[in-house]
């Protein structure tokens, strides 16, 4: 919140810069002005989109949202400002008096001095309709104006408050953040779920590729986490990934974000575990302190409307078999309707680099997944395999050792036990906020036959 001295402050600096006009006038943010204690007359602009006109005999009412909060600032105008083109959706700029509300639903409101239509909005074309509540599948035809919702404003505020709360904790835990590449020629879970990354037909060479080798899009940041993680330690990276899936689910997307954290000298599923409970816990707790409004606004208009499913899966399947999304709900149910780990899967599921517990007759690596209500999978991480030999023949009997002799390599010198984990940034998104469909909480969803914008 901006005290009133130090909003003062902030308008002498103003009119100290060179501001050319009779008088000068703060430019404030919505949610600044919403926060301002004791507003005595201060002059300031806001700019914004009109997000409802109330038309008395004497005065206008108008409430004006940048985007920076929920809450959008009253407007109290003379009715002589009243025009066709002060409606639902244009883009205005107000200047006035920032003053005391009298009413007890907000703290200040501006009292209009100036008011200009930057640019008019077509009621009747707006797909987006004043005062009526739109179903977000609706919205999901208009993923350029959905963001003009109150509830896709809230859950992309949340998105952006996740996104410095998640770099916040790695950063306060000694983890250095990894760009790691988007172009990439492994396929890192080797389930074939790739995209080819090609020129375009003018500039393809025959025969030949750009990178000299088939390159693809991402599927995950970890090998390349791994490498990191034997000169830093601890590492992480966060960036978009892509998987061609063939899916339309309400938990998968095509390109999604992903966090994914790598540790050397860690010996024990335990200790990984803990690191992703801490994250979960620590980002969730900074965003809910930062954006409540936005948070309770889910909770209250969106989780409440979500559909309940009954799951057909009674029991778990016999050994070897994958868990799937049935079956991750039936144990989150069974468990209590609360996050789950479930360790040791069997090691013909899984890919080549997770560590061999070599146990017998259950043949299982150090896996770990995290299950939880609503979402199914979140997490999903594993000890790596970092005994050469043991590697050596996991990879000579996949056909893999060529391919991945740089990462025998790592293996060679000064090899470490090491693990690490990858979190689906929008289904974490969809777990605190309680949002059903992934496509809901990413800006731009992409999906099978779906690429719009
Ligand atoms: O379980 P996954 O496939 O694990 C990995 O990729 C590891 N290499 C990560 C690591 O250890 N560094 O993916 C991790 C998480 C999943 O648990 C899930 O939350 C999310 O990524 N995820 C998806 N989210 C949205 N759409 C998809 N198509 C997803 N596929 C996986
Ligand atoms: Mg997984």
């Amino acid at each position: 919140m901006l005290g009133a001295r130090r909003m003062l402050g902030a308008l002498r600096l103003c009119s100290s810069v060179s501001c050319p006009r009779p008088r000068a006038s703060a430019k404030l943010r919505v949610r600044d002005a919403l926060g301002v204690q004791d507003a005595s007359g201060e002059c300031v602009t806001v700019q914004g989109w009109i997000r409802s006109v109330r038309s008395q005999k004497e005065v206008l009412f108008l409430h004006v949202n940048d985007g920076s909060s929920l809450e959008s600032l009253q407007v109290v105008a003379d009715s002589n400002f009243d025009s066709r083109e002060l409606a639902f959706g244009s883009s205005v700029q107000v200047q006035g008096q920032l003053v005391k509300s009298l009413s007890k639903r907000q703290n200040v409101e501006l009292k209009a001095e100036k008011i200009e239509v930057i640019g008019n909005c077509e009621a009747k074309a707006f797909p987006i309709k004043y005062k009526e509540r739109h179903p977000l599948e609706y919205l999901r035809q208009y993923p350029h104006l959905r963001c003009r919702t109150n509830t896709l404003g809230s859950i992309l505020r949340v998105r952006s408050e996740a996104t410095a709360a998640i770099h916040s904790y790695f950063k306060d835990n000694g983890f250095v953040h990894i760009h790691t590449p988007v172009i990439t020629s492994n396929d890192c879970e080797g389930a074939g779920e790739l995209f080819q990354v090609e020129p375009s037909s003018k500039m393809k060479v025959p025969e030949e590729n750009f990178f000299n080798v088939p390159a693809f899009l991402t599927v995950s940041g970890q090998l390349h986490l791994e490498v990191m993680s034997g000169a830093f330690t601890q590492v992480f990276t966060f960036g978009p990934t892509f998987r061609a899936e063939n899916s339309q689910s309400r938990r998968h997307l095509a390109e999604f974000y992903m966090v994914e954290a790598e540790i050397s000298f860690v010996e024990s599923l335990q200790d990984l575990m803990q690191v992703m409970e801490e994250l979960f816990k620590a980002a969730t707790e900074m965003v809910l302190s930062n954006c409540p409004e936005d948070v309770e606004l889910c909770h209250k208009f969106i989780a409440p409307g979500q559909k309940t499913r009954t799951y057909a899966k009674k029991q778990l399947p016999n050994w070897g078999v994958d868990l799937q999304t049935e079956h991750e709900k039936y144990l989150v149910k069974h468990c209590g309707n609360i996050p789950v780990f479930v360790i040791n899967y069997p090691l013909a599921l899984k890919p080549f680099y997770m560590r061999d517990n070599e146990d017998g007759p259950q043949h299982t690596v150090a896996a770990v997944d995290l299950l939880v209500p609503g979402v199914g999978e979140l997490f999903g991480g594993s000890l790596r395999e970092e005994r050469y030999h043991i590697l050596e023949q996991r990879l000579a009997r996949s056909g893999l050792t060529k391919a991945y002799q740089w990462y025998l390599d790592l293996r060679q010198f000064g090899s470490v036990p090491h693990g690490g984990f990858g979190m689906g940034f929008e289904r974490y998104l969809q777990c605190i906020l309680g949002v059903d469909n992934i496509k809901d909480v990413i800006p731009f969803p992409r999906f099978t036959h779906s690429c719009l914008l």
